[in-house]
């Protein structure tokens, strides 16, 4: 026994140098075998134990432990107190958990990071009600705006403080010397102070631009209010974001996602349709290398990057492997079907109720897909395609198994983005043609209202957010927000999955759809980690996958699973606290 420690001791010693020198040769060496080590080596005694909890692993095989033990970051041993007690030794930090409740960290399948990063260091208007507070809190943001720099926001709706279209005489004498510019909630209006508008060369004089409106006074004078293509006269003014805001809004990201308990995320890049999809690769370049480099990294992320630059990914996959480090794995590629909901742009079989005529938008010819999603899975690389519309998901559908057929069998874990509205009998080809299913349970808040008017009632009960229905298909069903759209919280999106009842709800919403209390967590974990390939190292606490877990506020079980409600009292990444 004991001269198996010390011949093992050796070996791994031993492998250690050769892995070192091999490092300094060949840096994709250090990077395929790196991973390997925490199993194989004998490192018996932990610098972690935390005991005396509920632990939820998201692990079928042992789903509840008291206790657990961290070595090198990574699960070393979990079981019952005693069991696990047995890795203690010198040097163990050992943390009481008191009966609390622990679960796996969160992974969150679909964010755009780096907009929401950026979105926080602007001025938030979302939900204020009266004027003054407008304006206090763009006061605020002066302070902290250097003198010339432009001041940007946005969420502001004149319907919840009385109607009023605001205007730059609201705010012109607080803001003399920046350039000021908030777009409305619905992004169809922006409000500019008078900088800006001199900025920009709006003055009394100024032609309205074809699709847009200045506002005007009776006497002929810009207000500030910019309408639809006008909005372009003043937007077009605002220099791109400097590297080190961008640098600035991953740290702000990654400092909330911690405080909600979210230790990875999905991160589907800044592009949207009609935008350079260079902008994923300068935030690639610019911020995730960097940050990776000098060791700043504090959430782990998964990279998606637009399907036009596959071979660009596929690149870069071949040269480094599916990571760069434990904290920057690459995802796949990501391309759009259809647009929205809201902007009635998803793309259904029958039209909007509230327009006739329109039954959405195909935003990327299928052809092009089809050649993308076939020359991606060829490369080897996943395809993630966003899809809201009952049409366009039944379209994705079809090129994902026209491919499939064609390139041969192999695990490739296509994945739609929100496949929120399934045409009946579509759930079931998710589960039977093995297609993850990438929901997002919080935007049920918004169309929950909004489906019935858009849809009819009918089409959109039988076909919103079928959660259950796609896990009893056998899909894979994986959870995220689509922050900034929505919050980053998945204790919120939990307990929406769980419940489908809207704050303005007294009933759930499609009430067959609720989901059971472990699915849910299973989405936001294991399912999460399945569907981003990731769980080799990621989505359970199970003995060799990195240490991320979260501690919750509650100590009962019972109570969480029955109300889907609790706080999150701290976040360990790799084993060490990360939050608070
Ligand atoms: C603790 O776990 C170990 C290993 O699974 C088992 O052998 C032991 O019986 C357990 N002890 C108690 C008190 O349950
Ligand atoms: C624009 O119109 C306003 C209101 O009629 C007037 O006071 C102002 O002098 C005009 N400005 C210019 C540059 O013509
Ligand atoms: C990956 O690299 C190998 C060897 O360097 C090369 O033969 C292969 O064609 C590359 N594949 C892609 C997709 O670039
Ligand atoms: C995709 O299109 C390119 C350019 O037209 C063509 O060369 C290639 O063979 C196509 N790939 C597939 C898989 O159809």
């Amino acid at each position: 026994m004991n001269l198996f420690i010390v011949v093992s001791a050796s070996i791994s010693l031993l492998l250690a140098i050769l892995i070192a020198s091999l490092h300094l040769l060949h840096p994709t060496l250090y990077f395929l075998t790196w991973k390997k080590l925490p199993h194989s080596s004998s490192s018996l005694v932990a610098d972690l134990i935390i005991r005396n909890g509920v632990i939820y692993t998201s692990d079928d095989s042992l789903p509840f432990v008291n206790s657990m033990a961290v070595a090198n970051g990574r699960v070393l041993r979990i079981g019952n107190n005693s069991f696990v007690q047995a890795v203690a030794g010198y040097g163990t930090q050992v943390l009481d958990l008191e009966g609390k409740v622990v679960v796996p960290g969160f992974i969150d399948s679909h964010v755009h990071f780096i907009s929401g990063g950026l979105q926080m260091m602007q001025v938030g208007l979302r939900g204020v009600k009266e004027k003054e507070e407008v304006i206090r809190r763009i006061k605020e943001a002066v302070q902290s705006t250097k003198p010339g720099s432009w001041i940007l926001g946005g969420g502001w709706n004149n319907d919840l403080w009385g109607g009023d279209l605001p205007a730059a005489c609201w705010i012109d004498d607080i803001t003399p010397n920046n350039p000021v510019w908030l777009s409305r909630t619905d992004g169809h209006m922006g409000w500019a102070n008078s900088v800006a508008l001199t900025l920009a060369g709006i003055t009394n004089l100024t032609d309205n631009p074809r699709g847009g409106t200045i506002m005007r006074t009776s006497g002929g004078e810009p207000t500030g209010l910019l309408i639809d293509s006008a909005m372009e006269l003043v937007a077009s003014q605002i220099p791109e974001v400097s590297i080190d805001d961008r640098r600035d809004a991953l740290q702000k990201a990654s400092n909330l996602a911690l405080t909600r308990g979210v230790t990875t995320v999905v991160d589907m890049g800044r592009y949207y349709p009609g935008m350079s999809a260079d902008l994923s690769w300068e935030d690639f370049t610019d911020v995730y290398l960097w940050t990776n480099a000098m060791s700043k990294m504090k959430v782990r992320v998964c990279l998606f990057f637009p399907m036009v630059t596959w071979p660009r990914l596929a690149d870069l996959v071949n040269k480094t492997g599916h990571s760069l480090s434990q904290w920057v794995y690459f995802g796949g590629v990501k391309a759009f079907a259809d647009g929205s909901l809201g902007s009635n742009s998803a793309l259904f079989y029958e039209p909007y109720q509230d327009e006739p005529d329109n039954y959405g938008l195909l935003v990327t010819e299928p052809d092009a897909l089809l050649n993308m999603t076939s020359e991606s899975d060829l490369s080897g690389l996943q395809v993630a395609v966003h899809a809201i519309g009952d049409r366009a998901n039944d379209l994705i559908l079809d090129i994902y198994s026209s491919v499939a057929s064609k390139n041969g069998m192999r695990d490739r874990r296509f994945r739609i983005e929100h496949a929120q509205h399934l045409a009946p009998g579509t759930p079931s080809r998710f589960g039977k043609e093995g297609i993850v299913a990438s929901v997002q349970p919080d935007h049920l808040l918004d169309d929950a209202d909004v489906a019935g008017k858009k849809l009819g009632d009918d089409r959109a009960e039988k076909e919103s957010y079928l959660f259950k229905s796609l896990l009893d298909s056998n899909a894979l069903v994986a959870f995220g927000s689509d922050w900034p759209v929505a919050d980053i919280n998945p204790l919120s999106g939990i307990k929406m999955a769980v419940k489908r009842t809207p704050p303005t709800w007294n009933d759930a919403w499609i009430p067959s759809e609720c989901i059971s209390f472990e699915d849910a967590i299973k989405g936001y974990t294991i399912s999460a980690a399945r569907a981003s390939f990731i769980d080799n190292d990621l989505g359970s606490l199970s003995i060799g996958k990195l240490a991320d877990f979260v501690i919750l506020s509650t100590d009962s079980w019972k109570d969480f699973a029955e109300t889907a409600s609790a706080s999150i009292e701290a976040t360990y990444v790799s084993g060490i606290r990360a939050y608070p």
